[in-house]
């Protein structure tokens, strides 16, 4: 079953001289379930592609399908809707624009699921579930984003991301900001998810955060997607030449191995 199916998406920013193409001919399928990296320098348009699938910037050619819904021609009342159904969730690049910073994490991750219609007291029930899945305390709830760290924020806006059940989850770099302990709890996290089935597009400009966990990889170049396969190929035998650039010139890849370290050595303290 394909989540989300995305053709040839063209997306240009500014007016006249201004207008700039941002995404040139990106096409992209995500199966149920699947966890997609999508990786590119900066500039090359990943969060241009997510926010296209969000219905936050509109394509000026292209089509998108969600979860069998051509959602191409929508308007806004129609997008609004169906991020609203919550569908398809994004856990923006800065954990600080995830999260309305006048409310309480409680509120944060109930809102979404009263909006779906469902009752306050279950709606409190899964937010402690969901809030125990990414390993937080519940002595968090009543607090503002403010007073959480860069890490626990960003488990929170996963958390919020997950609790409505979606069928797709894009991630925009939901490592970077974060110190090499929480950004392996925060991919145990999410290789937890694809457990369930929901399918992760898993945007980062590092390679080596995307390889452990993505089972295929997207490679975007200045706006194209120049390069899609299995993480395997992609790391042992790349094909385009940015590919190539990207993977010899990679301190991502040390950083991949190192990732392992560091994930076998937290294991290690843990079931000491
Ligand atoms: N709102 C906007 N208005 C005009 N140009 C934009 C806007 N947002 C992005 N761009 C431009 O579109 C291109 C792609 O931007 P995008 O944010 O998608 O890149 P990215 O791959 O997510 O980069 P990063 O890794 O830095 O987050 C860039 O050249 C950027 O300057
Ligand atoms: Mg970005």
């Amino acid at each position: 079953m394909t989540v989300l199916e995305v053709t040839g998406l063209d997306v240009h920013y500014g007016l006249r001289r201004q207008r700039r193409q941002a995404l040139a001919g990106a096409s992209l399928a995500v199966e149920r379930g699947e966890v997609v990296g999508l990786i590119g320098e900066t500039g090359s348009g990943k969060s241009t592609l997510a926010r296209a699938v969000l219905g936050l910037v509109r394509p000026s050619a292209g089509r998108i399908v969600i979860d069998g819904e051509d959602v191409s021609g929508y308007g806004e009342r129609q997008w609004r809707s169906l991020r609203r159904r919550g569908v398809v969730q994004y856990v923006f690049q800065d954990p600080l624009r995830s999260l309305d910073p006048d409310l309480s994490i409680a509120d944060s991750l109930v809102e979404p699921l009263l909006i779906q219609g469902v009752p306050r007291a279950a709606a409190e029930a899964k937010a402690r579930t969901f809030l125990a899945k990414v390993r937080l305390d519940e002595e968090l709830l009543p607090r503002l984003p403010g007073e959480l760290s860069g890490g626990q924020r960003q488990r929170v806006a996963v958390a919020r991301a997950l609790v409505t059940e979606p069928k797709l989850v894009i991630l925009d770099e939901p490592v970077s900001a974060l110190d090499a302990a929480n950004r392996v709890q925060v991919l145990e996290i999410l290789k937890d998810l694809r457990a369930a089935g929901i399918a992760l597009v898993f945007i980062s400009h590092d390679l080596g955060s995307v390889a452990g966990i993505a089972d295929r990889i997207a490679v975007l170049y200045q706006g194209e997607l120049v390069e899609v396969g299995s993480a395997r190929d992609i790391v042992v035998t790349p094909q385009h030449p940015y590919t190539r650039l990207l993977i010899s010139s990679a301190p991502t890849l040390s950083t991949a191995s190192a990732g392992r370290a560091e994930r076998e050595a937290l294991r290690a303290l843990l079931t000491a």
